[in-house]
């Protein structure tokens, strides 16, 4: 079959991981008789630099053109001076936008050969934890009113959280279908005993959770929820939740499993068409050392294989590969235990996933 994927490498590592995927893709490509053509826009900083703003028109045309994105990362300091609406970030939740990519897919498991790399005790990951995080991704704080008004205490700056049923209950549905085929249960998380946008959240998740019933349902409150991370992380199977809830929690969730530079993640929409992107970000302290983690986003090239071409033998394939370079003992920096030995740099812990592959 023939995809085409649009390349937003952006900025600090974010060109290098790329590369790193775009390599192991070719591999599956050729290995299973594919044909994928690449063709790199300009996102972020490095967009800012060419053309004065994070996410020229070109960049969205070109996305919506293509069969599915794959991004790297993208800010930097470089760019902390830019005023909030031109800063590198705008252009992210713009192309998530853009794309009409409300549900944002981010699986944490803890991968065996790396529990040492877990800053859990051993008691506390037990038989290891499997979580999807299903979180929102067009909606909520990220996209509501903001601005600066005059308060009580003189001027002041505000951002507003707002939840239409339509947006809950579709990403209520990803979620509960995304449960369907792992351990069927549902975790919703929100903060109903503060917020009406929560209280609305929670009630409209309640009713959907009724046209579900092989489904286990069940929900927390956000504070709590990140405790029980910490506490008992085997006790999730599926947890919904809305756009910052899922930014703050996921990134507990990485650690968890040892590195944030092994988390990948889907976007989609509507449509086949999706982006796929590593958690984590730019990493700016160590962009162009060939020392970054190239397996979040590797891990995102073959989630976009399953969800958006069908092609899950092929994303099988990169995931048991990533698995037996683990289990052989590779690691990236990021990940080496005090026992481990030398690092491998970003391009030979691609080199070790594709000769296996
Ligand atoms: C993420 C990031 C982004 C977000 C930032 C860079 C805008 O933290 O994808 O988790 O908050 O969504
Ligand atoms: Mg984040």
């Amino acid at each position: 079959m023939e995809f085409s994927i649009a390349l937003l490498k952006g900025d600090g590592i974010g060109p290098e991981i790329v590369d790193s995927a775009v390599a192991v893709l070719e591999k599956t490509a050729a290995k299973f008789g594919h044909r994928f053509s690449f063709t790199p826009y300009l996102i972020g900083g490095c967009a800012i630099d060419e053309t004065g703003i994070p996410l020229p028109p070109e960049t969205i045309e070109g996305c919506l053109a293509s069969d599915s994105v794959l991004l790297g990362a993208v800010g930097g300091p470089k760019w902390d001076d830019q005023p909030g609406n031109n800063r590198p970030e705008k252009a992210l939740l713009g192309i998530r936008s853009a794309l009409g990519l409300y549900t944002n897919l981010r699986p944490a498991k803890l991968y065996p050969a790396l529990r040492s790399a877990s800053p859990l005790k051993d008691e506390v990951i037990g038989k290891g934890f499997d979580i999807m995080i299903v979180r929102e991704l067009t909606g909520g704080i990220y996209f509501g009113d903001r601005g600066y008004r005059e308060g009580r205490y003189g001027q002041e700056a505000f951002d507003t959280e707002a939840y239409s049923v339509t947006e809950i209950e579709r990403i209520g549905r990803a979620a509960f279908e995304s449960a369907m085929k792992r351990s069927r249960r549902v975790c919703s998380i929100d903060k109903a005993n503060v917020l009406e946008s929560s209280r609305l959240w929670r009630k409209t998740m309640h009713e959907l959770s009724g046209k579900y019933p092989e489904v286990q349902y069940s929900d927390m409150f956000v504070d709590n929820a990140a405790m029980q991370l910490v506490r008992d992380p085997g006790q999730f199977d599926v947890i919904v939740t809305s756009n910052m809830f899922g930014d703050i929690l996921s990134d507990e969730a990485s650690q968890i499993t040892g590195s944030i530079g092994m988390l990948a993640s889907a976007s989609l929409g509507e449509t086949t068409r999706g982006m796929y992107e590593p958690i984590h970000g730019s990493a700016p302290d160590i962009a162009g050392q060939n020392k970054a983690n190239p397996i979040a986003t590797i891990l995102s090239g073959a989630m976009m294989l399953r969800y958006s071409f069908g092609l899950s033998a092929e994303a099988d394939a990169i995931e048991s590969a990533v698995d037996t370079v683990l289990s052989a003992g590779w690691r990236t920096a990021d990940i080496l235990g005090s026992t481990d030995g030398t690092p491998l740099t970003c391009t030979e812990m691609t080199e070790k996933i594709i000769e296996v592959l």
